[in-house]
């Protein structure tokens, strides 16, 4: 987690991080909360960095549980929430401390390409929603070469999930910035009995850098 303590005090310097610019906000305003239901709804901001998109989410009247596994990160999303409806740990989102059907739904921005097995993780992911609960997966194939090419992520959340649909999102406004990769979302609901494979206890490691 060295690499993310150490971009933990400049991380919110990025528009779409820090949510700072009031277009850039309402732009991920926009996209993210008509995705969720009627609040206030439990949601679980894996991977939360410094809680930007939690903090988002509360203040549009959820409930969110914030969860990364960057102490330094931690620290900041802390400070942020503030006395905001936020539960922030400390933990592994690749087996985050979710009860089975708890959540309504699973935000993860920026996340999932680090794991060495995504489809575990999200298989993981999906058994703590509730029915009917919904997966929301922001992210990317950057010009850098990280990242899990939108195809790829499609059909992974597909074997969990129903209803999954994807949108691109090139948008300068989400971003702060004109951009020429692959960014996107991917969203997946549980519909009925949850499927895909949960491989046992999985456990994150950090393979690349956005
Ligand atoms: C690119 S940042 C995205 C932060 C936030 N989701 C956002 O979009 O602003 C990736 C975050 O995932 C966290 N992270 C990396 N591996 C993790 C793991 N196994 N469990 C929990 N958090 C992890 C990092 O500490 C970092 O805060």
């Amino acid at each position: 987690m060295d690499d993310w303590d150490a971009a933990a005090a400049t991380f919110d310097d990025e528009p779409d991080h820090g949510l700072r610019d009031p277009a850039v906000r309402r732009a991920w305003a926009d996209l993210l909360l008509p995705l969720l239901p009627a609040r206030p709804a439990r949601i679980a901001d894996l991977g939360c960095g410094t809680g930007s998109l939690s903090v988002l989410l509360a203040q549009a009247g959820h409930r969110v549980h914030a969860i990364d596994a960057s102490p330094r990160m931690i620290e900041v999303a802390r400070a942020k929430a503030g006395d905001l409806a936020i539960d922030v740990e400390l933990a592994d989102a690749a087996d985050p401390p979710l009860d089975q059907g708890s959540v309504d739904v699973v935000l993860v921005r920026h996340l999932l390409w680090v794991f060495p097995d995504p489809e575990a993780v999200v298989a993981r992911w999906v058994s703590s929603l509730k029915p009917g609960g919904r997966l929301v997966l922001v992210e990317g194939h950057w010009s850098t070469g990280a990242g899990i090419p939108v195809g790829v992520c499609r059909d992974l959340v597909a074997r969990c999930l129903d209803d999954v649909e994807t949108t691109l999102l090139p948008d300068p406004t989400l971003w702060g910035k004109e951009i020429s990769d692959e960014r996107y979302l991917v969203t997946g609901r549980v519909t009925g009995r949850v499927t895909g494979r949960v491989t046992g206890r999985v456990t994150g490691r950090v393979t690349g850098r956005l």
